[in-house]
């Protein structure tokens, strides 16, 4: 296992910590979360945990199904006690930049209805400046993804139809729309830049969690540094 894949695990772990009996957990998704999902579902299996969860994609839902976590819906339990996701870029508010595993629109509606969100990555993700190597992604409505794009430029923007891999063309989210990645070199106020490409109509979420974050664990070589929102 190389170190990040540890340091990944061991993030989601400490996470997992915050589970507590008849919870209702959010599900996020990526690579991270995916060790924290079975981390729950041993729970489940072998020490008898009650607890449901609320996935954030198919790719999660298809994990937490395979280790036994019993799922439930919004519509169910529309208010959930934690939520444990991963991140592409942390700053040292807590903003974080997410979407690269396309994700993000049902992502930021769980974490909006979650009493703590505990985010987790390895200590790579960690950074001053949001934005700085790493696009926004913003999800957008096929049929307005051109005009979206023009007028993300006019917002000084660079963005670029994320493309399938073993498929020709655009990706399509677990929503059916598109993905715009969206290069801006540095993002100074993401809470500004967050309204305003939401403003533009035919965009449906931006990859920018402002506020929202309670705790991030951050997993290195040996540790995992744990940042708690001032
Ligand atoms: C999914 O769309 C994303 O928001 C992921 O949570 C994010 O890309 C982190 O993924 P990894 O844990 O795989 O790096």
């Amino acid at each position: 296992m190389d170190w990040r894949e540890g340091a990944k695990k061991r993030a989601a772990l400490e996470a997992v910590k915050h589970v507590q009996e008849g919870f209702i957990i959010g599900l996020g998704s990526g690579t991270t979360v995916a060790h924290a999902v079975q981390e729950i579902g041993e729970k489940v299996r072998l020490e008898g945990l009650r607890v449901l969860g609320i996935p954030t994609s198919h790719q999660i839902l298809k994990l937490a199904v395979n280790c036994g976590i019993p799922l439930t819906t919004l519509d169910e339990h529309p208010q959930l006690d934690l939520t444990i996701d991963g991140a592409d870029q942390v700053d040292g508010k807590l903003n974080l930049i997410k979407g690269m595993g396309g994700a993000l629109m049902r992502e930021k509606i769980v974490a909006s209805a979650t009493k703590q969100l505990v985010i987790v990555v390895d200590e790579t993700k960690l950074v001053e400046k949001l934005g700085v190597n790493q696009p926004v992604p913003v999800e957008v409505l096929p049929f307005a993804s051109s005009i979206v794009m023009t007028k993300i430029r006019e917002l000084k923007g660079k963005p670029v139809l994320r493309e399938g891999k073993n498929k020709v063309g655009p990706v399509m989210t677990d929503n059916g729309n598109f993905i715009l990645d969206v290069n801006f070199e540095a993002v100074d106020d993401p809470g500004e830049l967050d309204v305003k490409l939401r403003l533009i109509p035919g965009v449906l979420e931006t990859g920018l969690f402002v506020g929202m974050t309670d705790v991030v664990y951050a997993g290195g070589r040996t540790g995992v540094q744990k940042l708690l929102r001032e």
